[in-house]
């Protein structure tokens, strides 16, 4: 693709977005960026001080102080901190904090591919391919369920469910940047694809809005 391309995926949790953003990263050439790793690592940092969530100064240092290549990703990737970081993601001094690193990754020559709830609509707007990645609340729950089993964390499918209906209210009820379909973007429902489906519908998705936009 020509110079500068911005792919933004959206969607609620464990609905394939990150997934679909890595696969279209590699594809394309592109570095891809999954922005709910910067929630998940802030509330981790508040909780290793010791911090109540609430604790909008903590949570504005912990957000400024953080360094991409310390992410420790089996840490980050837990049930808790999926729903700590949900908490620290509804401060908007938080949301605020992170804006111009994840800009200013977008912004990159070369482009980049950015996964979250508010890419499309708040982080790159200009963005000229925007997907928004649905799935059932069941099947989300059913996919969480057997990743984080996967991960070696004891689970039941009932408490993932609650997990993600909270989470998907949560995030859809902020007031700042809350998760919601960009006007211009493309929705995709993966609840009755897998990963390889879901992978070459994307594909057709940036293909399309590529020559919508004249860069084929
Ligand atoms: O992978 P999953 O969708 O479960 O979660 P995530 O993308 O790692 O995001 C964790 C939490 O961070 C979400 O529930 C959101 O509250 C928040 N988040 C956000 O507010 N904005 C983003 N761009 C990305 C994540
Ligand atoms: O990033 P997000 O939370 O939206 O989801 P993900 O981490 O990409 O996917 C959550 C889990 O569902 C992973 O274990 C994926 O392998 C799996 N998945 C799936 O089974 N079928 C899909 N179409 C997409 C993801």
């Amino acid at each position: 693709p020509e110079r500068g391309l911005i792919i933004a995926i959206d969607g609620p949790a464990a609905s394939g977005k990150g997934t679909l953003a890595r696969r279209l990263a590699a594809n394309f050439g592109l570095p891809h960026l999954d922005t709910g790793l910067l929630y998940r690592a802030t509330a981790c940092a508040l909780l290793d001080e010791g911090r109540p969530l609430d604790d909008i100064r903590a949570a504005v240092e912990a957000a400024r102080g953080l360094a991409l290549c310390d992410f420790d990703e089996a840490r980050l990737r837990t049930r808790e901190l999926g729903e700590a970081a949900s908490v620290v993601a509804a401060i908007p001094q938080v949301r605020a904090a992170l804006i111009d690193m994840q800009r200013g990754f977008a912004g990159r020559p070369q482009g980049a591919v950015l996964d979250g709830r508010d890419i499309g609509t708040v982080i790159c707007p200009q963005a000229p391919v925007k997907i928004f990645v649905t799935a059932s609340a069941e099947k989300r729950a059913q996919r969480r369920a057997l990743e984080l089993a996967s991960r070696g964390e004891k689970v039941d499918y009932a408490a993932v469910l609650a997990d993600v209906r909270k989470r998907d209210e949560r995030d859809s009820g902020r007031s700042q940047a809350p998760l919601k379909m960009a006007e211009d973007a493309v929705a995709l429902d993966t609840t009755d694809l897998d990963i390889e489906a879901a992978y070459r519908a994307a594909c057709e998705i940036v293909e399309e809005r590529l020559a919508l936009a004249g860069k084929v």
